[in-house]
């Protein structure tokens, strides 16, 4: 089943049951929100989940991309990405969790196609303040699914302070065809998550207590590229027909390892989406961010051969990735925005290594010593620890 097919089926499959499909918004969330990027699908519609009635009504339906830093050390392995998509359903204040879950099961099932043996699923067990999620529990049993009862792992918020609530997940078995699931979520890797269902029913204050929201909701959320991979039975996201332009023209471009592919295919293709969305290169907020990435992939490319350059980088797979992202074609800004970067950071690098080969830095640096490079001649400390890695 190709992405295009995968998201036609999910789209359809609610509208069917009477959600209105919102075209997903950018990774910029409003001016007000403290959180830099759009992390997840609910993202944009937290005033509506949080009680304000949704001009297209209470059932709704979206692909939203998505931004996330906090696992930026880990791209390069084979499923880690900077920003994705995720499908998400919701129901704001109309049906309850467990239809939700019959949803949820009657897609992947039916919809996709995956066997209930090959299936998974954990609930919420409690913890004390808030009692286990007996519905949940409830609902998986008369589905005939294998559940699992966890604590933290099953309670779901989008910042410290603001919506939250127990969820259920369902996983799915990615131990390969021909052998029979093993262990549980928590015991075997094997068992990918795939879909977030999320019973929105408290708001957490900054003291830390929950107050039951007047109208609960349902907020599901499901990677897309984690999905397509599983379905199109993949080890590795890049394998899947989304990275299919990318893959096809990065190794014989840029001979890597395939970590170091991984990371500039992720690097590049987010930091394209980023700029799609408005934001350029600047030394603070989103622009740092968008900085970090081109910077990392371009570390990772002068690692063995400096004469790489971005303005190698085919027209078609920037294009590409607009087209993917929904964002307005027109290549040669993004391209103009790469090319700038690179030649900044070019000359940086030239600058750290004149400054750093002085006879003040042939010993360990101090803490004095890295403030000097980063106020006095703009070197901050992961570039300097780069620059004197042999
Ligand atoms: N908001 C939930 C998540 O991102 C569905 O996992």
């Amino acid at each position: 089943m190709s992405t295009d097919r995968i998201v036609g089926t999910f789209t359809d499959f609610f509208s069917e049951r009477g959600h209105q499909h919102l075209t997903g918004g950018t990774l910029l969330p409003p001016p007000c929100d403290r959180v830099l990027f759009t992390t997840s699908g609910m993202h944009p519609l937290t005033p509506y989940l949080q009680g304000r009635p949704h001009p297209q009504g209470t059932r709704l339906s979206s692909v939203q991309r998505c931004l996330r830093t906090t696992d930026l050390d880990e791209v390069g392995d084979r499923t880690h990405l900077t920003v994705f998509e995720m499908l998400g359903s919701w129901s704001l204040g109309d049906y309850g969790h467990s239809q939700s879950l019959r949803w949820g099961y009657e897609l992947l099932h039916d919809g996709f196609g995956i066997p209930p043996e090959r299936m998974y699923v954990t609930v919420f067990g409690g913890d004390g303040r808030v009692g286990p999620d007996s519905e949940s529990l409830d609902t998986w049993r008369e589905l005939g699914l294998p559940v699992e009862s966890t604590r933290d792992e099953n309670w779901w918020s989008h910042d410290p302070v603001g919506l939250c609530g127990p969820d259920s997940e369902i996983f799915v078995w990615t131990g390969g065809l021909g052998v029979p699931p093993q262990g549980s979520p928590t015991t075997d890797p094997r068992w990918v998550e795939v879909w977030n269902h999320v019973s929105m029913r408290y708001r957490r204050h900054e003291d830390g207590s929950l107050q039951p929201l007047q109208r609960p909701c349902v907020d599901t959320g499901m990677g897309l590229e984690r999905l397509v991979t599983v379905l199109q039975g993949h080890d590795s996201v890049y394998d899947s027909d989304l990275f299919e332009p990318w893959m096809r023209v990065l190794p014989p471009l840029w001979d890597l390892d395939g970590t170091s592919t991984r990371l500039v295919c992720d690097h590049l293709r987010s930091g394209i989406a980023v700029i799609g969305d408005g934001v350029r290169p600047s030394p603070t907020g989103r622009g740092y961010v968008l900085r970090r990435l081109i910077r990392r992939a371009l570390t990772t490319l002068w690692r063995d051969d400096p004469s790489r350059t971005l303005s190698d980088l085919p027209g078609d797979v920037v294009g590409h990735t607009l087209d993917h992202f929904r964002q307005p074609r027109g290549t040669s800004p993004v391209r103009e925005v790469l090319l700038d970067e690179e030649r900044r950071f070019g000359r940086l690098l030239e600058r750290g290594r004149r400054v750093l080969g002085g006879q003040r830095f042939e010993g360990p640096l101090s803490e004095e010593d890295y403030r000097y490079l980063h106020d006095t001649h703009g070197l901050p400390r992961d570039l300097v620890t780069t620059l004197r890695t042999p």
